[in-house]
């Protein structure tokens, strides 16, 4: 283990849960030992994002995040635990014991001494003697050499092996080439380049270190590109193309696009703040990380059918975190990339100085659906627009938007405002009804957040929940329990209650930041949830403890003497409520 419990516990106490999570979320709800705050991890208006102090774990009633101070700092910071370990001494003005070797750092380390030592290699090819066809297809494009080198575009030659050889030959091993994505293995047993004549666009993060890469087929083909998978050091999910750059960019805006090629192509033209995620569509770890940056954000996606829907999926994960959003049309041009080639950086300023907003955009968009001069088209046209206008939380911006909306539909701004209150009415009394529904089933089992988590058996996880509850909240009062991990129909339940009952036979209280250190944030996640219930009291554990073992034993007899499981399940569901 790198960092002995004592010290996470010394950390723990120095750097108050409250305290830390208060620098970046306003907690401004406060209900027993929990204060609530937006969640900073998932859009959301009204709070269900709660710390507690006593326990000092978070945990997010939306989104089912959770963990201790150290699990928030990793999340926000986006940083791995020994990286969130060192920011939060450093704010508690602690020393690091820095003499424990850590494999997983040490892991991480030599894949982003390969990622780089690629990524010259790549480089490389195409500067060097054999960089022809790759020459070729960068002039093709209208990217010029300056422009390669800022990006340290490269290119992965057309063979089997040369990468392979090459990293091989600079002491990387066969596992460290496959687990950083670079090879694969064949058929044979032997390893081939997984990126093969492709132009290379290297994944830097916003420390410069190159933590994978995309590839681009040499013109026509399929796929057109090839992306490194996840691995150690690289998410794709919580990772920009060009994002290095881009944070050092004064416009005062991040340019967010769709492909690589239109971001190379943006910054090369002077748009030096252009990012686009890789792979993926646009998610709310991205969101979030751009919101780090810029205040603004200009969205420039591709002018097909295709782009635009996923402008409009962009502005829901994006408008949540406060941000202006813009959004650029591109006239004439399939994606920002053919319109700068071919009408130069002016008339793209222009475009991005004559955007509209994100709601002047979607109520355009929404227009654009609707015949406005038949009747019905006005009214549905109306419809679309008020639940548009509902979502804003101003009423000063609802006010401006129902008149712009009233006056295109040809109906007065009073009658269209009405229908725009009617909508929020509608939405806040959802919203309260979900929220009491939540609070009327506290013990029953929702699935976890993580699908790869998802339960098999929900009443025997019932029970499981239940007894890690109980174990991590009374110790002492259950040091033997006859339990084993196997017992659980969960693996994550099971694997957790393996670590929590070991530390209980020792005597000691489990903490969550000591955990973090060994599951995965989403084990993690859900153990903070289950944390957050304390209905049973300590005098009642007892018995709620051999309840939650009988059921345990109860279902697995039912399993294991080839019972209908899914019947049971569903005899209980109807029941007792229990189910999913
Ligand atoms: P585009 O096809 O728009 O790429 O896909 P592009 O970079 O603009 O290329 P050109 O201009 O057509 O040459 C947008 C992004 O979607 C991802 C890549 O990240 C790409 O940059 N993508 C696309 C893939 O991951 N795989 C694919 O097969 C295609
Ligand atoms: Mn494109």
């Amino acid at each position: 283990m790198a960092f002995s419990e004592e010290f996470i516990e010394e950390l723990r106490q120095r750097c108050d849960i409250v305290d830390v999570v208060s620098s970046y979320v306003a907690l401004t709800k406060r209900s027993g030992a929990n204060l609530f705050g937006l969640c900073p991890f998932h859009g959301e208006k009204t709070p269900s994002f709660a710390v507690n102090g006593e326990k000092q774990i978070y945990h997010c009633f939306g989104c089912g995040k959770g963990g201790s101070v150290i699990g928030f700092i990793m999340e926000i910071e986006n940083l791995d635990y020994p990286d969130a370990v060192r920011f939060l001494a450093r704010r508690a003005g602690m020393e690091v014991p820095e003499d424990a070797p850590d494999p997983r750092r040490n892991r991480r380390e030599r894949m982003l001494a390969l990622n780089r030592e690629a990524a010259r290699y790549f480089h490389a090819q195409l500067m060097g003697p054999a960089g022809g066809p790759g020459q070729a297809y960068v002039q093709k494009r209208g990217i010029s050499k300056k422009t390669v080198i800022r990006f340290g575009l490269g290119l992965a030659p057309d063979s089997w092996q040369n990468l392979t050889d090459a990293m091989t030959a600079k002491g990387f091993t066969r596992q460290e080439l496959v687990d950083a994505g670079l090879c694969r293995v064949g058929k044979s047993g032997g390893l081939y380049d997984y990126f093969r004549n492709r132009l290379m666009f290297p994944v830097i993060d916003v420390r410069g270190s190159v933590i994978g890469f995309s590839g681009r087929i040499l013109g026509d083909g399929e796929p057109k590109y090839l992306n490194s998978p996840d691995t150690l050091v690289y998410s794709k999910s919580r990772s920009l193309f060009a994002l290095n750059l881009a944070k050092k960019s004064k416009s005062g805006y991040i340019l967010l696009a769709e492909g690589n090629i239109d971001v190379v192509s943006l910054h090369q033209a002077g748009f030096d703040s252009a990012v686009a995620s890789l792979g993926t569509s646009l998610t709310a770890d991205q969101a979030r990380l751009i919101s780090n940056y810029t205040q603004k954000v200009v969205i420039a996606y591709d002018a097909d059918a295709a782009g635009q829907k996923a402008a409009q999926r962009a502005i829901g994960i994006l408008q949540p975190l406060d941000l202006k959003i813009h959004v650029v049309k591109i006239p004439g041009a399939k994606d920002p990339d053919e319109f700068v080639q071919a009408n130069g950086p002016d008339k793209f300023r222009q475009l991005i100085e004559r955007s509209g907003n994100q709601m002047e955009y979607r109520l355009e968009e929404t227009a654009a659906q609707f015949d406005l001069t038949a009747d019905d088209g006005r009214l549905n046209y109306l419809r679309a627009a008020a639940r548009l206008i509902a979502s804003l939380p101003g009423s000063v911006e609802r006010e401006i938007y129902g008149m712009r909306a009233a006056e295109k539909a040809n109906v007065s701004k009073d009658a269209f405002l009405l229908e725009v209150e009617k909508v929020r009415r509608q939405n806040a009394a959802a919203a309260r009804k979900k929220r009491e529904r939540e609070a009327a089933a506290p013990l029953r089992a929702a699935q976890p957040a993580e699908r790869s988590l998802r339960y098999t058996d929900v009443p025997s996880a019932v029970a499981e929940e239940g007894v890690l509850n109980l174990l991590c909240r009374f110790p002492e009062q259950f040091r033997d329990l006859p339990l084993t991990k196997e017992d659980f129909t969960s693996p994550a339940l099971g694997g957790l209650y393996e670590a929590v009952a070991a530390r209980a036979r020792q005597g000691e209280h489990v903490t969550m930041a000591s955990l973090e250190q060994q599951f995965s944030p989403e084990e993690t996640a859900l153990l903070a949830g289950i944390l957050q219930r304390d209905e049973i009291t300590a005098a009642a554990a007892d018995k709620a403890m051999a309840d939650y073992i009988n059921k345990i034993r109860a279902q697995r007899d039912k399993t294991t003497a080839g019972d209908d499981l899914r019947g049971y399940a569903e005899k209980l569901k109807q029941t007792k409520g229990y189910g999913s």
